[in-house]
């Protein structure tokens, strides 16, 4: 049976990513053509307890495809996670008649909906939006491939400057459980090593990687550390790699927030603009609770439940063999 949904609210939670406008812009527009009133809610979780909710139309999220960030702005909201905050958020909704939620965001965005909706009875889509690209059940989630770009830009820039002088860097991403970014900037810039959360490597294989690389006239080698690396971060790996082995000048670099923003590419653009379609479509069907990602180019609905608790490794292991031998 279709619900009865006349009112529509969407928030971004969590950490920001390039695309979250255009999965704004579709989900406001999706549903003003449908004929439902639409709503923004600012600040994320924050802004559901504060009643931060504003009315939206088509041309409230005219020419915001190619910004960055998002428009409706973020937070981490630590008072959602109480049934103190949660009620609250409850009765603003009631307050403003609003029937269902769209929730742009990543895992603690997706995990404070699913407690939301089943406590009451709210309907809710999520969307994957973090550059993390940590999700079950989406290949990509928003913001992925703009800070892949981003941070190869980035990668580019320190080669010079490495290769000018015959110099050793170390250069930190983004993801703390996650090493997505780490290993597909690492391939696309030629990085030497590529250490990630998800596998050990010790500072023995990494130091006979370099030296294998300096016994073949390597000038400069690039090292990628995910924020997350079991041995801490870029600074400590550094300082025991340099304690070892003296071949090269070392230096180290934090990309840091750098890679969380700028304007979107068209993949995450594009892909906004779909799953923003989706997600209201899917409510208007009648899904609740469901996360809409994209899966062999195809657009599917995974639960939240299970976008949540499947931890399947997502890091292809032949893509870290294949960077291994490609940088030597
Ligand atoms: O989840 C996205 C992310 O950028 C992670 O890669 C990073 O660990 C974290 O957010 C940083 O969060 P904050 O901006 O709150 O410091």
């Amino acid at each position: 049976m279709k619900p009865n949904i006349k009112n529509i609210a969407v928030l971004t939670s969590g950490g920001d990513a390039p695309g979250m406008n255009a999965g704004i812009r579709a989900v406001i527009r999706t549903g003003i053509f449908h004929g439902r009133n639409m709503f923004g809610v600012q600040q994320g979780y924050r802004g559901l307890i504060e009643n931060n909710i504003i009315p939206m139309n088509a041309r409230s999220v005219s020419n915001i495809l190619h910004m960055g960030g998002t428009i409706l702005k973020t937070a981490r909201c630590l008072e959602f996670k109480t049934d103190e905050g949660m009620e609250t958020a409850y009765r603003n909704l009631q307050a403003n008649d609003i029937d269902a939620l769209v929730v742009i965001g990543g895992d603690g965005t997706f995990t404070g909906a699913k407690r939301f909706s089943e406590k009451f009875d709210v309907k809710v889509i999520g969307i994957p939006g973090t550059i993390d690209n940590d999700l079950y059940g989406s290949d990509f989630t928003l913001g992925y491939d703009t800070a892949i770009n981003t941070v190869i830009e980035a990668i580019d820039k320190i080669r010079d400057t490495a290769d000018s002088h015959d110099r050793l860097f170390f250069i930190e991403v983004m993801g703390r459980d996650s090493g997505c970014i780490a290993l597909r900037s690492g391939i696309a810039s030629g990085a030497e090593a590529i250490l990630l959360p998800e596998k050990f490597t010790s500072v023995e294989d990494l130091i006979s990687k370099l030296e294998c690389g300096a016994s073949t006239k390597k000038s400069s080698s690039i090292v990628i550390v995910a924020e997350g690396h079991k041995h801490g971060g870029a600074y400590e790996i550094a300082k025991q790699v340099e304690e070892r082995f003296d071949h090269y000048d070392t230096k180290v670099t934090i990309l840091g927030h750098l890679q969380r923003g700028g304007s979107p590419s068209s993949f995450d653009r594009i892909l906004g603009s779909r799953l923003g379609f989706a997600a209201v479509n899917a409510l208007l069907n009648g899904e609740t609770r469901q996360m809409v990602g994209l899966r062999g180019n195809e657009v599917k609905l995974t639960s939240l439940d299970e976008a949540l608790n499947t931890h399947t490794f997502k890091l292809e292991d032949d893509l870290l063999e294949m960077a291994s031998v490609l940088s030597i």
